[in-house]
């Protein structure tokens, strides 16, 4: 069969021949795969950069996707770490992780918005007890996560939502989804602090999407500027544009009830997040949120790698347009 193959952390997957897959365990089935979202976790997968890579070679890519079994019906699944991905023509499911979508439903939609939907879902669901009339801070909410994160909140009936962002274009659409208030990230990082600061007082949650430099620039500033420092502040670390690494200033942890955590694979369990993927799967194929995605066929994967560097839009790959 045809798939997307990396064979070397340092170039992109190309479309070649790979051994179909065949399925093993109890629970395995073999879909046909119909969309496979190119995530930045995907991207990460495939360059051997992520946190659960075991470095073996070669991978097909592809952490989660659309398809249809031998039973006809149409899944959304995600897969465990292994080097059969989503990125062919066929792979093999976990049932159990996977669920039913109705027939009607949207491939490309829900392919290209689970992931990054998740993110914020899965935070605000799992990570705290989020309550309707919080506010929220989501700091790099111009992604595609991001974005869903200001709509998410919204469904989940937060207070303040308090969008920053570098790209002043895409910051200057999110009140129309959900946005109460924006803050341009494209000043200096002092400046960009200062702003935040002054805009966050009341912030009951902040979703980070950037970490890096921008988070250890802000954090000072966001919990120094709180109206009132001994109300409990949580920052969510669940994304890593802007580098994997922050210093956390200490003074951001003793200056006021603040607690850093983390969401993600790990810090919630297979099972916990397995829990939240109908009701969220519900909302997308309702047509709940807005999505940004683009139809690709896995043949051009080679140029789809290349353009997801620099496009907004969430690329969907398709083994079988
Ligand atoms: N933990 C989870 O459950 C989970 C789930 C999904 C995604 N994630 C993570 O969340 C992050 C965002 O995912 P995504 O799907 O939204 O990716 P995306 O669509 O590629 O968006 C990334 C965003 O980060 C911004 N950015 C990058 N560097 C920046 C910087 N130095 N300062 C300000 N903004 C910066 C980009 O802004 P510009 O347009 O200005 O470049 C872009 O808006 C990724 O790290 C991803 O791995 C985590």
């Amino acid at each position: 069969m045809k798939a997307a193959v990396v064979r070397s952390f340092g170039a992109a997957p190309r479309y070649q021949e790979f051994p179909a897959p065949a399925a093993a365990g109890d629970h395995d089935m073999v879909i046909d795969v119909i969309a496979a979202g190119l995530h930045p976790r995907v991207r990460s997968q495939a360059d051997g950069s992520h946190y659960t890579s075991t470095g073996e070679l070669p991978l097909v890519p592809g952490i989660d996707g659309v398809g249809r079994g031998a039973d006809g019906l149409l899944r959304y699944f995600i897969l465990p770490d292994t080097r059969m991905g989503a990125m062919a023509e066929q792979t093999v499911i976990d049932t159990r992780r996977s669920i039913i979508l109705s027939p009607d439903s949207d491939p490309i939609a829900v392919a290209a918005a689970m992931n990054p939907a998740m993110s914020s879902w899965i935070a605000l669901r799992q990570r705290v007890q989020f309550r309707p009339g919080q506010n929220i801070l989501i700091l790099g909410a111009t992604g595609n996560a991001g974005q869903l994160a200001v709509q998410i909140a919204k469904l989940l009936g937060a207070g303040q939502i308090i969008a920053a962002g570098r790209d002043t274009a895409r910051l200057a659409g999110l009140p129309a989804l959900g946005a109460t208030g924006t803050v341009p990230l494209d000043a200096d990082a002092g400046t960009a602090a200062r702003r935040l600061g002054r805009a966050t007082a009341d912030v009951d949650v902040v979703i980070d999407y950037l970490w890096g430099q921008p988070a250890a620039a802000t954090m000072t500033a966001v919990v120094t500027g709180r109206a009132d420092r001994g109300k409990l502040l949580t920052w969510i670390e669940v994304g890593s544009a802007a580098g994997p690494a922050a210093p956390v200033p200490s003074a951001a942890l003793r200056a006021a009830r603040f607690q850093l955590i983390g969401s993600g694979q790990g810090s919630v369990s297979t099972r916990e997040i397995l829990a939240e993927l109908p009701a969220l799967a519900r909302e997308i194929t309702s047509g709940t949120f807005g999505i940004d995605a683009r139809p690709t066929p896995l043949t051009q994967v080679e140029q789809a790698w290349a353009e997801a560097a620099q496009s907004t839009q969430r690329i969907v790959l398709t083994p079988r347009p």
